[in-house]
This record gives C-alpha cells, sequence and structure tokens, in this order.
C-alpha cells in the first residue's frame, strides 16, 4: 500500500513538475477559504486573484519566485515596496499582491 503510494506521488511529480517542492515553490491557489482568512482584512477574492496573478508573473522576471512563508508579515509591506517599482506595478497592483501574499501566508 504503502509503496503505491509513492508510485503515485513518483507519477504526481512527472506529470506535474511544478508539485514537486524541490523544484519550485507552488503558491497556493486564490479559494474562498483564502479569502475568508484574516476574516477579509487582506482584501476580497476578486483582488487576490488578481494579486497572485500580478505575483506569479512579475515577480519572476528577476529571480525565482519568493515563498510566501520566506518573510514575515511584518517583512513583506516593505519589501513589496520595494519591489513593485521593479515590477513597475501599479499602486493597486501592489496593494493587490501583498493581500494575496499576506493572505497565502496565513494557510
Ligand atoms: C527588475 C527585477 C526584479 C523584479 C521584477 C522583482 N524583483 Fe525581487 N529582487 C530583485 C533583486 C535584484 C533582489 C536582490 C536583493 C536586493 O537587491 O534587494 C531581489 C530580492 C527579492 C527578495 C529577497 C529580499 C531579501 O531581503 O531576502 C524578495 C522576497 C523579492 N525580491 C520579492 C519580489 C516580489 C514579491 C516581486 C514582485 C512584486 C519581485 N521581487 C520582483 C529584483 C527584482
Amino acid at each position: 500500500m504503502r509503496n503505491l503510494a509513492i508510485l503515485a506521488m513518483a507519477v504526481v511529480c512527472l506529470v506535474d513538475l511544478s508539485s514537486c517542492g524541490t523544484t519550485s515553490f507552488a503558491p497556493p491557489p486564490v479559494t474562498p477559504e483564502l479569502a475568508q482568512t484574516g476574516k477579509g482584512q487582506h482584501g476580497d477574492i476578486a483582488m487576490l486573484r488578481e494579486g497572485r496573478a500580478l505575483f506569479v508573473h512579475r515577480c519572476i522576471e528577476c529571480h525565482t519566485l519568493p515563498a510566501v512563508s520566506s518573510h514575515s508579515a511584518q517583512q513583506w509591506p516593505r519589501l513589496i515596496d520595494e519591489m513593485a517599482g521593479r515590477a513597475s506595478l501599479k499602486p493597486a497592483e501592489r496593494k493587490a499582491v501583498l493581500a494575496y501574499i499576506l493572505a497565502a501566508r496565513t494557510q
């Protein structure tokens, strides 16, 4: 049974390399549950979806996508302020990316 599970995992990894933790970090998808975390303080679901899309597309232009857990909720706002300039994010986009990261961190 255990071997079967390992085999299944291997197949999944071959099919979808991004699901293997060692190759890259997969930011969690935006679900209604995610939008609920933090009781809406991080923004609504549409904003979180936009934030995630911007994060995965714009934040890997210069380096690999940082894990949302790589920095604390206190550190992220300053980091996003710095990186927003580099990624040419508009103020609303910067807000959306930060909202997504903070919501995803609570997962
Ligand atoms: C134009 C290039 C560029 C883009 C686009 C960019 N970054 Fe960076 N990022 C850098 C560079 C260069 C560093 C190296 C550290 C430094 O110089 O601050 C860095 C470092 C980082 C770090 C590590 C900082 C630390 O102190 O450990 C994080 C986290 C980060 N970026 C997040 C992001 C996020 C989130 C985005 C998208 C909003 C983004 N970056 C977009 C260039 C970029």
